[in-house]
C-alpha cells in the first residue's frame, strides 16, 4: 500500500488532469494498492491541511479536461519561510500535513516558482516527485513541458483569424502573447501563424528597425503587417535600465499603456501614420481542453512519474531531454530558468523566413 498525495501549483495550463491520471493509471496497473490524497488548491492546501481523499474513479474521464481537478493557487516562494498572517511556520505545516497522513511521497505538478518550494520540502526530508507544467516552457531541465503545445494552438489560432481583419482594413496589428519573461510561446505561435514580426523578451527591440520592417512590406506590396509581442517584449533602451527602474518605469505607465504592446502600438502609429490594434488573447492561452501532443506527453510524463514512485526513487522532475524521458534531480531543476538563446537555430531560420526581431 502506498500513500500519495497530489498538489498542482502556480498558474493552471492544460493537460495537467491528464498527467496526474497518468500517474495513478500506470500505479493501478502495476498492481499496486494506493491510497490517494488531493491537496487543494496547490501548496496552500499543504499549508492549511485541505485535502480530500481520492478514488481511482477520480481520475476517469478526465485525459481531456483543461484545468485542475484539484484547483490551484500561487504560494511566492521568497515568502514560503515567513509566517502566515496568523504567525503559522508554513514550511512546518506543511510538513506536519504530509507527517500527519503517513504519505509515503507527494506528487507536484507545477513551474518555476513551484520547483523552488518542491526542492525545499525535499530538504526538509519529504519523499518529492514533480512533473513539469507550464505554457511558458521556461522550465529547465526539460526540453518540453506540457501545456505549452496547447497554448501555441490557441495563440497561433488568434494569429490566424487577426490575418483577415488585418488585411480587410490594412491595419498593423498587435497580437500580444503570454509566455512571462521568455520567448518559447510567441515565437513559436508567431513562426506559426505567420507573423511578420515577432519580439521576444531575449532581443530587446529598436522601434526604428520594426517601423523598417513596416515600411518593407508596405514597398513590396503587402496591405498588412501582424506583429507576435511577447507579453515580457523590452526595448533596447528599457532592456539597459535596472530591473527596479525598468519596473518603476511599467509602473507609472500602467494607466497609458496597460501591457507593453500598447506602448509599441502608439510609437509605431506615430511613426507610420498607419492604424495599428492590440488584441490580447490572455488566460484563453491557458484554458480549454490539451492538444493531442499535450494529452500524450503529460500521460507518458505521469507514467515514468508513476514509475520511479514504484521504485522509490525520489527527488527528481521527469522531464524530456532530446526525445527522451528523463529524471532530473530537484536541485538542479529549482531557481533556474530555461531561455531562448537569441543565435538558436530557429531564431535564425526565422530570420531565413523573412521574419523581423526588431533588432
Ligand atoms: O506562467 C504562466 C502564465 O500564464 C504566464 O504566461 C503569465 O505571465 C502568467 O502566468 C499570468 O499569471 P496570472 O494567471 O497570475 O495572471
Amino acid at each position: 500500500m502506498r500513500r500519495i498525495g497530489f498538489l498542482t501549483s502556480g498558474g493552471d495550463c492544460q493537460a495537467l488532469n491528464a498527467a496526474m491520471r497518468g500517474v495513478v493509471k500506470s500505479l493501478v496497473n502495476s498492481g499496486e494498492q494506493v491510497e490517494l490524497y488531493g491537496f487543494l488548491d496547490g501548496y496552500r492546501g499543504l499549508i492549511y491541511g485541505n485535502y480530500r481523499m481520492l478514488d481511482i474513479s477520480d481520475f476517469s474521464g478526465i485525459l481531456t479536461r483543461g484545468g485542475t481537478i484539484l484547483g490551484t493557487s500561487r504560494v511566492p516562494f521568497k515568502t514560503i519561510k515567513d509566517p502566515d498572517e496568523n504567525g503559522l511556520d508554513k514550511v512546518e505545516a506543511m510538513k506536519h500535513s504530509y507527517y500527519k497522513l503517513k504519505l509515503d511521497c507527494l506528487v507536484i505538478l507545477g513551474g518555476n516558482g513551484t520547483h523552488k518550494t518542491a526542492n525545499l520540502l525535499r530538504e526538509e526530508g519529504l519523499s518529492i516527485v514533480t512533473l513539469p507544467k507550464t505554457i511558458d516552457n521556461d522550465l529547465w531541465g526539460t526540453d518540453m513541458t506540457f501545456g505549452f503545445q496547447s497554448a501555441v494552438d490557441i495563440a497561433t489560432q488568434s494569429i490566424d483569424y487577426i490575418h483577415t481583419t488585418a488585411d480587410s482594413h490594412g491595419r498593423v496589428f498587435i497580437v500580444e502573447i503570454m509566455g512571462h519573461k521568455v520567448g518559447f510561446l510567441p515565437l513559436n505561435a508567431g513562426m506559426a501563424g505567420g507573423a511578420d514580426i515577432i519580439l521576444i523578451p531575449e532581443i530587446p527591440y529598436d522601434i526604428d528597425r520594426i517601423v523598417d520592417a513596416i515600411n518593407l512590406r508596405k514597398e513590396r506590396g503587402a496591405r498588412f503587417t501582424i506583429i507576435a509581442v511577447a507579453e515580457g517584449a523590452i526595448s533596447k533602451k528599457d532592456a539597459k535600465l535596472s530591473k527596479k527602474e525598468y519596473k518603476e518605469k511599467l509602473e507609472k505607465n500602467r494607466s497609458k499603456y496597460p501591457s507593453v504592446s500598447y506602448e509599441i502600438a502608439e510609437k509605431i502609429q506615430e511613426k507610420t501614420g498607419k492604424e495599428v490594434r492590440v488584441t490580447v488573447p490572455g488566460h484563453v492561452q491557458r484554458g480549454g481542453s490539451p492538444c493531442p501532443y499535450d494529452r500524450v506527453f503529460a500521460s507518458r510524463l505521469g507514467a515514468e512519474a508513476g514509475k520511479l514512485i514504484l521504485k522509490g526513487e525520489y527527488g527528481f522532475m521527469v522531464g524530456y531531454k532530446n526525445r527522451e524521458i528523463v529524471k532530473v534531480p530537484l536541485e538542479d531543476v529549482a531557481g533556474k530558468l530555461k531561455t531562448l538563446e537569441p543565435d538558436a537555430a530557429i531564431i535564425k531560420e526565422a530570420k531565413m523566413l523573412g521574419i523581423s526581431f526588431g533588432d
